[in-house]
C-alpha cells in the first residue's frame, strides 16, 4: 500500500556533473535506459513521491539538460551550477533557488540524476520514515557487498549515526564498512539551509561535500540516522558505457518480470526487451528477440515474434506479427504481418488484414480484411477492405521531385506484379492483369490491362545463342522437332 506523501516536500535532483567516464557527446543523465533518459526515470520517481516541488540542478551542457528536464516536468525550478565543486556546492545552489531569501519550511530529499532504477516507493517510504523518526538528517543506506568508491556510514558503539565518511578520505577500517549512503539522503529544510555555508572543502577531493552535514548535525546534538534499502540496486548511478548496459539489463529484467506476473507470456525473457513505457494486455504472448520500445501497446491474445522489433506501435487483440520491423504502425484486431515485413510510420493494417512477407509500407491505410501478402511495397496508399494486392506490387508514389497517393477501392482484386504509377485511383471491385502498369484511373468494376499481346521469335536462342548453354538447351529441346520435320519434308 502507498505511503501518505509528506506534507511538504522538496526533492532536489543532481544533474550537473559532466559524466566524464561515458566518453560522449551526450551527458550522462539524458543517456536512455529502457526507452527513458536516466534523469527521466528519476524525475519520474520524484514525481511519484507528490513532492511540492522539483528542483533540478544543471551545469554541463545545461541548455540541453535544461530543456529536456523542462519537457518531463514543466514546473521544475531549474538552478545552475556553473562549476562542479561538489553535492554540497550543488544543494547550495538549489537552495539558493527555491528560497530566494525566505525560509526554509518543511523536508528536502537530494537524489542524483543518474540513478535510473529507482522507484517512487522507495523514496516515498524513505520520506515517511524519516518524517515519522523525527530526524533532522536521514541517509538511505544499503549493505553492498563491494562499497568501493562509495561514502561509508560511520556509527559509534551504540550503532548511532555519526557521519558519512568518502572512500578517499577513510581509513582503512573504514573501508571494510559495507554499510554504504546510497546518495539520497533526507534533510529537515530549516537545518539544510543553516548548514550548507557550513560545510567546507577541505578534504581528499577538494569538493564541498553534502555528507559532512551528517557530521555537523551530530556535532550540533541533532538526530540522524538511516533507513536501509533492501534492493540497494535501485540507487546504484552509472558512470559509464558497462554501467549503463547493466542498469538497462537490469531494468529490463525488472520490465519483462512484472509484465509476466501481469499476465504476459514471455518464451525467452533473456532475449525479450520491453521498455518502460510499453503497455500489455492480459495473454499477450512474447517469442524469443522481441523488443517493445517507446509507446507500443499490445492487446490480448496478441502473439509477437520471434525477431520482431516495434516502436510507438499499437498492435490490435489476437493479431499475429512475426519477424517484422515497425515504427508508428497501426495493426488491426485478428490481423497478421510477416514473416520479414517492414511497417514504416503511418502504416495502418485493418481488422482481420495482412502485410506478408518481404512487404514494405509506409503511409498507407490498409483496409479491413485486405491483403498484401507478397513482395510488395505499398506506400502512401489507401486500399479497401476485401482488396487483394498482387505479389510483387509496387505503389510508385515517387515521381522524382514529390509524392503522389493511390487509392484502390473495396474488394478489388489486383494482379501480380504491378505497378500503380501514382497519382492514380481503382474502383471498388476493380480487377487488374498480370504485368499492369496503373497510370490512369480504373473504373469500378473493370479490368486493366496494359502489357501487350504476346510474341514469341521462334528458334531466337538457337540462332543468336547457339554457342551457349542456353542455345544448346533450345537445341537438345528441338531436336526431335527437326528431325520428325525433316523426316515429313523429304
Ligand atoms: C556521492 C556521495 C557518496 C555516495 C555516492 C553514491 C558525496 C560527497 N558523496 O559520491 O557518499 O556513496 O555519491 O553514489 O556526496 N554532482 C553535481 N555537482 C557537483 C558534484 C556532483 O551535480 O558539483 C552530481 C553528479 O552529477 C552526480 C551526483 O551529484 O549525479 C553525485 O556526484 P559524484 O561526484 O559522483 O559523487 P560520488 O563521489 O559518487
Ligand atoms: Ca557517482
Amino acid at each position: 500500500m502507498a505511503r501518505p506523501a509528506p506534507h511538504d516536500l522538496t526533492v532536489i535532483v543532481l544533474a550537473a556533473g559532466g559524466g566524464t567516464r561515458m566518453k560522449s557527446k551526450t551527458m550522462k543523465v539524458l543517456h536512455p535506459v529502457a526507452g527513458r533518459s536516466m534523469v527521466g526515470h528519476v524525475l519520474a520517481a520524484a514525481q511519484a513521491v507528490e513532492p511540492r516541488r522539483i528542483v533540478a540542478v544543471v551545469g554541463h551542457q545545461r541548455e540541453q539538460v535544461a530543456a529536456h528536464i523542462r519537457s518531463l516536468v514543466p514546473d521544475v525550478v531549474l538552478a545552475v551550477q556553473e562549476t562542479q565543486d561538489g553535492t554540497g556546492h550543488a544543494v547550495r545552489m538549489a537552495m539558493e533557488a527555491v528560497l530566494d531569501g525566505g525560509a526554509a519550511r518543511g523536508t528536502v530529499l537530494v537524489a542524483y540524476g543518474d540513478t535510473p532504477l529507482l522507484q517512487g516507493e522507495s523514496l516515498r517510504a524513505f520520506a515517511a520514515n524519516h518524517e515519522a523518526a523525527q530526524r533532522t538528517v536521514s541517509i538511505l543506506s544499503g549493505i553492498v557487498e563491494d562499497p568501493f568508491g562509495l561514502g561509508r556510514v560511520i556509527r559509534n558503539h551504540e550503532g548511532d549515526v555519526e557521519a558519512i565518511v568518502e572512500e578517499k578520505d577513510a581509513t582503512p577500517e573504514q573501508r571494510e564498512i559495507r554499510e554504504i549512503n546510497s546518495g539520497i539522503l533526507a534533510f529537515d529544510a530549516e537545518f539544510l539551509a543553516e548548514v550548507l555555508p557550513r560545510i567546507g572543502n577541505d578534504n581528499a577531493k577538494g569538493e564541498y561535500y553534502l555528507t559532512d552535514a551528517i557530521g555537523i548535525a551530530r556535532e550540533d546534538g541533532l538526530t540522524v540516522g538511516a533507513y536501509a534499502l533492501d534492493d540497494v540496486m535501485q540507487t546504484e548511478g552509472v558512470n559509464d558505457r558497462a554501467q549503463l548496459a547493466r542498469a538497462g539489463a537490469e531494468m529490463n529484467r525488472r520490465i519483462v518480470d512484472r509484465w509476466m506476473r501481469d499476465g504476459v507470456t514471455v518464451m525467452d525473457p533473456a532475449t525479450t526487451w520491453i521498455e518502460a513505457d510499453v503497455v500489455l494486455a492480459q495473454d499477450v504472448t512474447l517469442l524469443p528477440g522481441t523488443q517493445l520500445l517507446g509507446a507500443t501497446v499490445v492487446a490480448e491474445d496478441a502473439v509477437i515474434g520471434p525477431d520482431t522489433t516495434l516502436k510507438d506501435c499499437e498492435v490490435g487483440a489476437g493479431a499475429r506479427v512475426v519477424r517484422t520491423h515497425g515504427e508508428l504502425a497501426v495493426v488491426g484486431g485478428g490481423a497478421t504481418v510477416g514473416p520479414f515485413a517492414y511497417l514504416r510510420p503511418g502504416t495502418q493494417l485493418g481488422a482481420g488484414g495482412k502485410i506478408g512477407t518481404f512487404v514494405e509500407t509506409k503511409n498507407a491505410v490498409i483496409g479491413d480484411g485486405a491483403k498484401v501478402p507478397h513482395l510488395s511495397y505499398v506506400g502512401d496508399a489507401e486500399i479497401g477492405e476485401g482488396t487483394n494486392i498482387g505479389a510483387g506490387t509496387i505503389f510508385a508514389n515517387y515521381d522524382g521531385v514529390a509524392k503522389h497517393r493511390t487509392t484502390i477501392g473495396r474488394h478489388a482484386k489486383t494482379g501480380s506484379n504491378n505497378t500503380f504509377v501514382a497519382p492514380v485511383t481503382l474502383g471498388d471491385g476493380a480487377g487488374t492483369a498480370g504485368g499492369t502498369v496503373v497510370r490512369r484511373d480504373v473504373p469500378p468494376g473493370a479490368l486493366a490491362v496494359s502489357s501487350g499481346p504476346q510474341r514469341n521469335l521462334e528458334g531466337w536462342a538457337l540462332r543468336k545463342r547457339a554457342d551457349t548453354a542456353q542455345g544448346q538447351a533450345a537445341a537438345a529441346a528441338t531436336e526431335g522437332e527437326r528431325d520428325v520435320s525433316h523426316d515429313d519434308g523429304s
